[in-house]
């Protein structure tokens, strides 16, 4: 039932010792994982976009990293990681990419999106692999100095050299995941399930924090309480759940009332359907022809949506918490 599971014991960084990797993009990803990849040894070159329309460029080379465009970074790399924004990626493909590959080189993602709905077509005569740590790039790095790392996934799509899993396996070690556990995936299942997690889990639930702060607020009770209730605490039950299970959360260590009422109501919040919907949608490609049409036409969904949001009661009670009550 379990896959594979691989551990700092079972990878060796040995396989990237002669080989350059070129980390393409410097953003949320790029920049804590170029750094601890560096930091384990391993030599990491930065391709970014031109200087003056994008921060990578000066940011890496304030790091100490050698920086180089996209088609000059890819020449010089064994291994091409490419932390671009998914959306921004195909192009940056076509232009740059593609034809500066070297046969036997691996080319590596932190999400399949682009090579499961074939934006991106690679040769046949490079390794595909992809390498997902399961956080946000600022915890990778955290994680990584304080001795741990983040728990990840890997996947091979094309093994041209017979080694392939062997690379992005030492990728990940090189980021500390391995200290903590990798999995092997399906490259396929991994894409389609990040897309179905941040549609149903992340937008859900932020969906429902909005929700109990709207309809407290609309029926009296003070917006500071309300704000207490959608969000914080979430925050003190979710680690509890992680660290010994739910349902042991539920029955050993919540209140009996407390047990009472998520068995009996949290059941209703859900619409089942519409979640088994937008899983058909994901897998039949729908929400990456959405995704990539709304990039390509300027993003004009979510700014706008940015805006409402930003200027919302919640928001402004949340900024104001904040100051109130910080991390307590
Ligand atoms: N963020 C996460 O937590 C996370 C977790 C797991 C996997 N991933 C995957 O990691 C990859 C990278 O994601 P990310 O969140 O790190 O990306 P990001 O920070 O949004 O973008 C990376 C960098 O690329 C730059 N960039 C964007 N478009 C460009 C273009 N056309 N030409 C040149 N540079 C461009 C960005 O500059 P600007 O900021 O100026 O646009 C940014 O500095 C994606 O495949 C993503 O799905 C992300």
């Amino acid at each position: 039932m379990l896959n594979q599971v691989y551990r700092d014991e079972d990878v060796d960084l040995s396989v990237l010792k002669n080989k350059v990797v070129a980390i393409l993009g410097y953003g949320i990803q790029g920049r804590p994982q170029a750094l601890c990849m560096r930091d384990s040894g391993v030599k990491v070159i930065i391709g970014a976009g031109a200087r003056d329309q994008f921060p990578d460029w000066d940011a890496a080379e304030q790091d100490g990293f050698e920086v180089y465009d996209f088609a000059e970074a890819t020449r010089r790399a064994d291994v091409i990681h490419v932390l671009l924004a998914d959306p921004a990626q195909p192009s940056v493909y076509k232009e740059s990419i593609h034809k500066n590959l070297k046969s036997g080189s691996t080319l590596s993602f932190a999400h399949g999106f682009n090579v499961l709905y074939g934006a991106i077509q690679p040769p046949k005569d490079v390794n595909v692999v992809l390498f997902v740590p399961n956080a946000p790039g600022h915890l990778v790095r955290e994680k990584y100095l304080a001795g741990s790392g983040i728990y990840g996934a890997v996947a091979v799509d094309q093994d041209v050299t017979g080694d392939a899993m062997k690379i992005v396996l030492a990728l990940a070690k090189a980021v500390g995941s391995t200290r903590v556990g990798v999995v092997e995936v399906e490259f396929d299942s991994e894409t389609e399930g990040d897309n179905f997690e941040e549609q149903v889990l992340y937008g859900g639930t932020i969906a429902l924090m909005r929700a109990v702060f709207d309809v407290m607020v609309q029926n009296g009770y003070p917006p500071y309480f309300a704000y207490a209730k959608s969000i914080r605490s979430l925050r003190s039950v979710i680690d509890v759940m992680d660290e010994i299970g739910i349902e042991a959360y539920i029955s050993e260590r919540s209140s009996r009332t407390c047990e009472f009422a998520v068995r009996m109501s949290g059941p209703r919040v859900i619409n089942r359907a519409e979640i088994e919907k937008i899983f058909e949608e994901t897998i039949r490609g729908d929400f990456a022809a959405a995704w990539m049409t709304e990039w390509q036409l300027g993003m004009f969904h979510l700014h706008r949506m940015r805006r409402t949001w930003k200027k919302s009661l919640m928001e402004k009670v949340g900024h104001e918490w904040r100051k109130l009550f910080g991390g307590g």
